[in-house]
């Protein structure tokens, strides 16, 4: 754009009380409508927080410090910035407000740092977990519609930890990926696996969050879980987890993931369960029914709870490609 058209005034003498107006201002000329409010609340908000905390310079160039050591310790099998996300409850607020679910569907939870691309696809029965030292664990689950129609050729991303507590990407000499598989369900909808059971674990405490989470004095423990992400067209995306009942850190995860409708009992095969799956009689259960929402009904009631929370800030919106914008027209 001719800069020239920029419409603002001489940008000088700016004080602490008129300079948020004027980089507001100077960003207003931005064609894409919703980057242009994102832009306004982030500098309003930036801006703010500068103020109400009377950040020293101290503090600016230490928190941009922070900031650089969360890039530099990122890899291709790291990402400290979801970490980072992650722990400061963000990562679940935005999934929250992005996936909502109605009553009768699965919660979805942090998707976390681990998920990887590199799984193989397997077949229901597969055995995903190779850990020799991991309790053996059988998982039965179903995926259904809301209205309990089983949907069949969902394509399901499982990962879990060994039983150390480690993701096959934390460690640097492995042979490829485990705990991990690709899977789809079949006509009646069901899926299962043999995998081993979850266990608690820290998450990684080494990098720059770790030394924060140590300086907040939080533990940096999350509860024993199993990750799973759900894809199919015309079905909202779910990236969920299912927590043990019981564990330890069940009510003070370090990312907050938890949520009631996500926890299971961990049980014992019966002795038909054992021959029907081929697994042995002390493997543990887990079973769980997966209800996944209608992309068109997720996306209603994403723009009504939208257009609900601009109207309790008193804002004049419309939606642009299902997200809020100011309505100036
Ligand atoms: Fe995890």
């Amino acid at each position: 754009m001719d800069p020239s058209l920029v419409n603002v005034p001489p940008l000088k003498n700016l004080t602490i009380d008129n300079i948020t107006d004027n980089v507001k201002l100077i960003n207003s000329n931005c064609e894409n409508p919703r980057l242009k409010y994102i832009l306004e609340r982030l500098v309003q908000h930036l801006h703010d927080f500068a103020r109400e905390t009377r950040l020293s310079h101290e503090e600016w160039m230490t928190g941009l410090l922070f900031l650089t050591a969360v890039g530099q310790k990122c890899t291709d099998v790291r990402q400290e910035f979801i970490l980072l996300s992650d722990i400061l409850g963000l990562s679940l607020l935005v999934d929250s407000i992005d996936h909502p679910k109605p009553p009768a569907s699965t919660e979805g939870t942090v998707l976390g740092p681990f998920h990887s691309h590199e799984a193989e696809i397997e077949p229901n029965g597969a055995q995903i977990a190779h850990d020799p030292d991991g309790e053996p664990c059988l998982v039965l689950c179903t995926i259904k519609d809301t209205d309990g129609k089983p949907i069949s050729d969902v394509k399901i991303d499982i990962w879990e930890t060994d039983s150390k507590g480690f993701y096959d990407v934390q460690y640097p000499g492995r042979e490829g990926p485990d705990q991990r598989a690709v899977m789809h369900s079949d006509e009646k909808g069901i899926f299962w696996f043999k995998a081993i059971t979850p266990v608690p674990y820290p998450i990684p405490a080494d990098g720059p969050v770790g030394k924060l989470l140590i300086e907040l004095r939080r533990h940096c423990y999350r509860p024993s879980h199993m990750h799973f992400m759900f894809e199919k067209v015309g079905f909202d995306h779910l990236i969920t987890a299912l927590y043990l009942r019981g564990d330890p850190y069940e009510t003070s995860d370090a990312v907050f993931g938890v949520k009631d409708s996500l926890i299971v009992d961990l049980k014992t095969v019966s002795s038909d369960q054992a021959r029907e799956y081929g697994v042995s009689e002390k493997s543990r259960l887990i079973t769980y029914d997966f209800v996944l929402v209608s992309e068109e009904e997720s996306r209603k009631l994403q723009e009504k709870n939208a257009m609900d929370a601009m109207k309790a800030l008193g804002r004049k919106m419309k939606l642009y490609n299902g997200l809020p914008i100011p309505d100036v027209d």
